[in-house]
């Protein structure tokens, strides 16, 4: 996160002592580096390297690009059916074969042919086929065909062909199939929708979609305080996570009060990452807590330039001794080897903190730019804008590398200070990030830095009530991806709206709109939603909506820096596009 000066300086001191072999990540590994960039005066300008770039396409027919994943990233042995998500993309960049065309007119034309299989079993789990260019197709099997449950990865291969079998396609994964817990908590990530699932002791031990909100919170002037009040307050907020930055050994009575009033945390262990013997004290310490959600493994690993081997032993070594949650890592850069630094992490945390920063010109003297320089937010403009930016660059970064999209978290800003942020967010900028932030993908929300000023603690608690609560929680953990909608050009640079589908009920769905400007829209803001029948409850913001010809509309102006998220009936089920 943010690192005291003297950090960096002793990193710097480390990076030059260590140079003859250096395990540092980049061009020009010795010199004082962010994100790859030399930021200090006397350096001369490079390129920090690890850019990803949009692939290079094929010339010819498409590719078919087949991938498959578990629905969850784990299953337990009390459940009874798992399923597979299916996806067969027609590419121009990734896949191994061209999509034969056909003029075939039986009912296998253009559709895969494919079955899933234990690796070394000729017994299928699921025999099936999908059209050619769809995604998303889920197909069910019964958990008992994978054998008996086990704390290890199961390998499966898929294997298809055309009607005419060939050319064969092929694909692997692992999945987790897992003794079931009667005490503590277990938390996979639904591969389909992006969400996480929780279940503990205080939810009879039934899965329950789990958005976090909240915040890391101090060792010093919190945590070592040792006071259970003072996390109970907290909570009180409306606040239901936090990623305590204190490990068992120096708090053991504040994470036993999580546990106890049921505080869902995620387990730090960003201090000692690179120690394996520290990962693995932990992890047994942390494991079988009522509250663990999942374990924070690396904090900007990218940002400090780690060998990318560090986070992928961490990680290694946390699933095998704790396969039931899901491992966290934070990226603070904008574009540095984002595939290798994420790759290690089950779910990832952007954070992006734009607020009162010189986006141009830095404390240490030198040009901010893309290649040069540290402003405080990589490659930022210094605007509300680079959190949406940066959820929708960090998905386009694995469109163009053809890989699974993972699960993101924003990281608000609730700071200021180091010589970089002049200011605190206001309590508009902060909800504006955050609604924007949810409307661009995020599923979970962790702030820099409790304790903050009692309005920032306040304006995050109001909307964490809110969106960690049914019904909104039901369609940001289960609604799948948000849609984007359309907004009249004059206010695209502002005005940004999106959806979500009521996961069992498609007659629902959420819109969240934001006005991201610093001045009230006077003009008729309205937001089309075709079959829209009825404002169900405008469950966030003080936005006043009416319906009028299936366009939500404003009365009067929508104020500068407005969030809103209104629930819409509709007279049809929706028709995914
Ligand atoms: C499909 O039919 C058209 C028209 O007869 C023909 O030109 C084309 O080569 C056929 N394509 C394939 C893949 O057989
Ligand atoms: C595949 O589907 C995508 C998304 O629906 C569409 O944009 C694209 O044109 C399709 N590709 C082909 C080759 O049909
Ligand atoms: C808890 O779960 C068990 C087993 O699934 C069920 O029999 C019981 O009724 C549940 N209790 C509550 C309070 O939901
Ligand atoms: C923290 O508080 C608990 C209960 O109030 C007490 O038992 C424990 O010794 C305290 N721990 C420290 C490190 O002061
Ligand atoms: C690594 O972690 C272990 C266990 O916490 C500790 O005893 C050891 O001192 C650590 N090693 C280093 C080099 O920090
Ligand atoms: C950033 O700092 C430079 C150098 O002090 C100054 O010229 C520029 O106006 C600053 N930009 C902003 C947006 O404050
Ligand atoms: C970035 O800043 C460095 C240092 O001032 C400068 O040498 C370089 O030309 C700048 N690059 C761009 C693209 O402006
Ligand atoms: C609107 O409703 C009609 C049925 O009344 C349905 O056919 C159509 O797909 C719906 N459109 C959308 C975008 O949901």
């Amino acid at each position: 996160m943010i690192w005291p000066q003297v950090w960096r300086a002793w990193a710097v001191a480390a990076s030059i002592a260590t140079a003859v072999h250096s395990q540092q990540t980049g061009n020009n590994p010795d010199w004082p580096r962010w994100c790859g960039k030399v930021y200090e005066a006397g350096y001369p300008n490079f390129d920090p390297g690890g850019q990803t770039l949009p692939p290079v396409p094929v010339t010819g027919a498409p590719l078919l690009h087949v991938q498959f994943q578990p629905r969850y990233s784990l299953y337990l042995d009390s459940e009874k059916y798992g399923e597979f998500v299916v996806n067969a993309e027609l590419s121009q960049f990734h896949g191994t074969s061209p999509w034969p065309a056909t003029n075939s007119t039986t009912k296998w034309a253009n559709r895969l042919i494919f079955s899933i299989n234990l690796v070394f079993s000729d017994d299928p789990l699921v025999q099936a086929t999908v059209l050619a260019n769809s995604t998303g197709n889920v197909f069910r099997f019964e958990l008992s065909r994978l054998g008996k449950p086990s704390l290890s990865p199961i390998k499966v291969s898929l294997y298809g062909a055309p009607e005419n079998g060939t050319p064969v396609f092929q694909a692997t994964t692992t999945m987790l199939y897992l003794p079931d817990k009667k005490s503590g908590s277990v938390t996979r990530i639904d591969n389909l929708k992006g969400g996480l699932w929780f279940k503990n002791s205080a939810s009879n031990q039934t899965f329950e979609p789990f958005l976090p909100y909240g915040f890391y919170a101090s060792h010093d002037g919190f945590l070592r305080n040792n006071n259970t009040a003072e996390i109970q307050a907290y909570a009180d907020l409306g606040l239901n996570a936090m990623v305590p930055l204190t490990i068992y050994k120096d708090s053991p009575d504040m994470l036993a009060y999580m546990d106890k009033i049921n505080l869902r945390f995620m387990y730090n262990l960003r201090e000692g990452y690179k120690n394996l013997s520290y990962v693995r004290e932990n992890v047994l310490s942390a494991r079988d807590a009522e509250s663990v959600f999942a374990y924070w493994s690396s904090d900007e690993p990218d940002g400090w330039q780690d060998p990318f081997t560090a986070p992928h032993a961490a990680h290694d070594l946390i699933k095998s001794l704790d396969p039931y949650h899901p491992v966290a890592i934070t990226l603070n850069c904008q574009n540095y080897y984002f595939a290798e630094y994420s790759a290690a992490a089950d779910f990832i945390m952007e954070d992006v903190y734009p607020i009162g920063i010189n986006a141009t010109w830095s404390k240490w003297g030198t040009e901010c730019n893309i290649t040069h320089g540290d402003c405080g937010c990589d490659n930022c403009e210094g605007t509300i804008q680079d959190v949406p930016d940066r959820l929708d660059t960090l998905a386009t970064y694995e469109k163009w590398l053809g890989l699974w999209p993972k699960t993101k978290f924003h990281n608000p800003q609730s700071f200021h200070g180091q010589d970089y942020w002049l200011r605190d967010p206001t309590v508009g900028e902060e909800h504006a990030m955050n609604v924007l932030a949810f409307n661009h993908g995020a599923r979970g929300v962790i702030s820099w830095v409790w304790p903050t000023s009692g309005i920032l603690g306040k304006a995050h608690g109001e909307l964490a009530t809110v969106v960690t609560k049914p019904p909104v929680r039901d369609f940001i953990v289960g609604g799948g991806n948000p849609e984007r909608i359309e907004v009249p050009v004059q206010w695209t640079e502002v005005v940004d709206a999106a959806y979500w589908v009521h996961p069992e009920d498609q007659r629902r769905v959420l819109v969240g709109v934001v006005n991201g400007g610093y001045v009230g829209v006077t003009e008729r803001v309205e937001v089309e939603l075709v079959n829209a029948t009825k404002i169900e409850k405008v469950v966030w913001g003080d936005v006043k909506w009416k319906l009028e010809a299936e366009k939500l509309v404003v009365e009067g102006t929508m104020p500068a820096l407005a969030t809103s998220f209104v629930i819409v009936n509709l007279r049809a089920g929706w028709a995914p596009t």
